[in-house]
């Protein structure tokens, strides 16, 4: 780094934009801030151009700016455009002498402080200075906030149930369980998958995933064991399978309730021997791998509906984490979503500083059926087509969405309120018959007569059955 940019403390010399037409004023200013990066700008455009490309935490802007030197409408429009660009910025303005009128307007519209001229540099100096310590101080408080709260790398939470499963992840990382993560889809299961790779001895070697949904039956065989030269046509040299190539490290086995069943016996195996033997292969081959397994599909059932092998089941559930869906995640909402707007902001070089209060409330609201990933898409899409500092909801695009949820959910519940009373009609009222009709128990029922608030009158006595 060049002399020039080195401050008295060793540190990088902090960037300061001054917009000033008056060249004169420009260079007795930036004679006296030699100890900042001092960037300089004649008019709007100019200003709007360095605020982009130097990223100063600190402007000191003229008010009367060309074409209109004399007026103040320039400077105004140049300061709501620099804030629109990045609203943490600190704006001194300066205004004509005793224009109180003005400066007041300034600081309204979120400029940091202002001074008025003529110039004394000792006060301005004073200005400046507790202008960066602000941005300084305001910066180490975001970065705070963001390591707050994310309790493992890579994943944000601050409800209670997630950090208490951030807290078990910890714990059995390091260990060699073999763990079946189960969630909603887009609540993060890969992501967790990645945090117990990255806390374990195996974090050095490979983290390999194969999605069972995504290889056709007849090639998950191959792709997981691998294959001898010659076992089959087009086999023309020995390929190793995604286990082998996880040697050392973790294989992560996602939607593991769609492996076909044939396919099963073998996985089990592996699991249970630490062996393999690659298709067309004769040899057993030992293997070392951290197994990670995560589904969406609700195994217990699979295994009593002889879908899922029960003795697999077993083997791969050693450790079972549930990650409850965004909806049931107190306070999480708007948290993952003001990291997204942080992340995609940066990715798309926009400068925005949060959601407008019906935003932050929409988000509250919805049910986000797609989770962290649904979430995530729609934030991403805001940030794009959002043209005004805070994110709003229109550019959310949920009000329908929450309409549909809200109504999905009494169209379901009237549904079933219908089907109960026509039940209990043909069944005269008898308890027993109308939940035999219903498919569904006595003690369901009754909840369910309890919940809705169903009449009286269609049941009968519990002595007239
Ligand atoms: N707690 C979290 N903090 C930050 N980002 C998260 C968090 N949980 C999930 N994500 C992000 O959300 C997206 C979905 O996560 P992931 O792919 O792990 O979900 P999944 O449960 O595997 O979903 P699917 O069932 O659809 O495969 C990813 O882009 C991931 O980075
Ligand atoms: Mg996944």
């Amino acid at each position: 780094m060049s002399d020039q940019l080195i401050n008295q403390q060793g540190g990088e010399k902090r960037t300061l934009l001054i917009v000033e037409d008056d060249l004169g004023l420009q260079s007795q200013l930036r004679w006296h801030f030699e100890e900042y990066n001092v960037v300089v700008a004649v008019n709007r455009d100019e200003a709007l151009t360095a605020l982009r490309r130097e990223r100063p935490a600190v402007i000191l802007q003229d008010l009367g700016l060309p074409p209109d030197d004399e007026g103040v409408e320039e400077g105004f429009a140049t300061l709501q455009e620099s804030l629109a660009i990045d609203p943490t910025l600190k704006v001194v303005v300066v205004t004509g002498h005793s224009d109180n009128a003005n400066a007041l307007r300034a600081v309204s519209m979120g400029a940091y402080d202002f001074y008025q001229k003529p110039v004394d540099t000792n006060i301005l100096d004073l200005i400046v200075q507790r202008a960066f310590q602000m941005a300084g101080l305001e910066e180490q408080l975001r970065k705070a906030q963001t390591e707050q709260s994310s309790p493992l790398q890579g994943i944000i939470a601050s409800s209670p149930q997630m950090l208490k499963i951030c807290r078990n992840i910890e714990k059995l990382a390091p260990t060699n369980v073999t763990t079946l993560l189960l969630g909603e889809s887009g609540t993060g299961k890969e992501v967790f998958a990645k945090a117990i790779h990255n806390l374990s001895e195996q974090k050095g070697n490979n983290f390999v995933a194969i999605n069972c949904a995504a290889v056709p039956e007849t090639l998950m065989e191959s792709e997981l064991f691998g294959y001898e030269k010659g076992a089959f046509t087009g086999a023309n040299k020995l390929t190793p399978g995604k286990i082998e190539t996880a040697e050392n490290g973790t294989l992560f086995l996602d939607e593991i309730g769609d492996m076909p069943l044939p396919l099963q016996a073998k996985l089990l195996r592996f699991l249970q021997e630490r062996v393999i033997e690659r298709v067309g292969g004769r040899k057993e081959i030992p293997v070392n791998v951290r197994v990670v397994c995560a589904t969406n599909k609700d195994l217990e059932t699979m295994v009593k509906e002889h879908t899922f092998r029960e003795d697999l089941y077993y083997r791969i559930s050693e450790m079972v984490i549930n990650i409850p869906p965004l909806r049931e995640r107190q306070g999480d909402k708007i948290l993952l979503a003001r990291f997204m707007l942080e992340k995609f902001a940066t990715e798309q070089n926009k400068k925005l500083s949060g959601f407008t209060p019906a935003a932050a409330n929409a988000i509250e609201a919805y049910e986000w059926p797609g989770n962290i990933r649904e979430l995530e898409n729609k934030i991403k899409r805001a940030v794009i087509m959002s043209d005004t500092k805070n994110i709003d909801n229109e550019d959310l695009d949920l009000s329908d969405e929450i309409e549909l949820s809200i109504n999905l959910r009494s169209v379901r519940q009237n549904a079933e309120i219908n089907a109960i009373n026509a039940a209990l009609s043909l069944a005269d009222g008898n308890m027993s018959a109308c939940a035999k009709l219903l498919g569904i128990t006595r003690p369901t029922l009754y909840d369910l007569i309890k919940k809705y608030d169903i009449k009286e009158t269609l049941i009968a006595q519990e002595s007239d059955q």
